[in-house]
């Protein structure tokens, strides 16, 4: 897939962090960009910043989700990326492409999914699901030419792990075997890029970590 002005996308909690970088990332590329998210302010002020639109929406709701689509396409057409960093969502109208492809699916796991640590069984077991389901929703979705992929991130620096203390982030930036430096929302949006315009990349599950494991506590 190419990404320029002709290919629209949705992220989904795109209003911050990684959803936030990838949302400038993507459009920076020229990419219209969709921001579904609950916070509304923070949403519409950078749809305002790049051009796109901002659709309030919880994914745990589905009139919300679908209320969100039908903005979002009523503003940019079909969308042919959509960024999971809040939740899942759903799509499956779309014309084809090149080569039969219709769009493209990333989710965003954690590193939690394969190392979870104490305290985290159930954002493990979530996250765990997100891995889990990715190579047979690749597989459900082949014949309709959609291709999914999911990030696990390791350790970030984004409003989430802001709050921490200045001690805990340095501590965990020191656990990071190289580099060591909590990871940048940028080279997490590259990771999507990177998914999204390489059009052999399917049914994936990647690790973006600087190598981390994460320890029991
Ligand atoms: N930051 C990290 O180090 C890290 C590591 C591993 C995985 N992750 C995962 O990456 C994803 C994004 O994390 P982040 O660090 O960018 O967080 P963030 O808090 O900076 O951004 C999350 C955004 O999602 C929105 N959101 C939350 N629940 C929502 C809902 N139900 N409907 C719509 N929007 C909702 C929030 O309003 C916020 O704008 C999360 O799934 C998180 O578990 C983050």
């Amino acid at each position: 897939m190419i990404l320029d002005a002709s290919v629209a996308a949705v992220v989904t909690g795109g209003a911050s962090g990684l959803g936030e970088a990838t949302a400038r990332k993507l459009a920076s590329l020229g990419v219209k960009v969709a921001i579904f998210d609950m916070n509304e302010a923070r949403g519409e002020a950078l749809a305002a910043e790049l051009g796109g639109v901002f659709c309030k929406v919880n994914v745990t709701s589905d009139a919300d989700v679908d209320a969100g689509f039908a903005k979002a396409r009523a503003a940019h057409g079909q969308e042919r990326i959509l960024v999971n960093c809040a939740g899942i969502a759903g799509m499956i109208t779309a014309a084809p492409l090149e080569h039969g492809e219709r769009g493209v699916v990333i989710n965003t796991a954690s590193v939690a999914a394969q190392d979870g640590q104490i305290g985290q069984s159930a954002y493990s077991a979530s996250k765990a699901g997100v891995l889990g389901m990715t190579l047979p929703i690749a597989r459900d979705l082949m014949n309709e030419g959609v291709r999914v992929n999911t990030i696990l991130p390791g350790i970030f620096l984004t409003p989430m792990m802001a709050t921490m203390p200045q001690n805990v982030q340095d501590a965990l930036a020191a656990s990071v075997p190289f580099p060591k430096r909590l990871g940048s929302p940028a080279e997490y949006a590259s990771l999507v890029v990177e998914m999204c315009s390489n059009g052999y990349f399917n049914g994936e599950s990647v690790r973006l970590d600087g190598a981390i494991r994460m320890a029991p506590r």
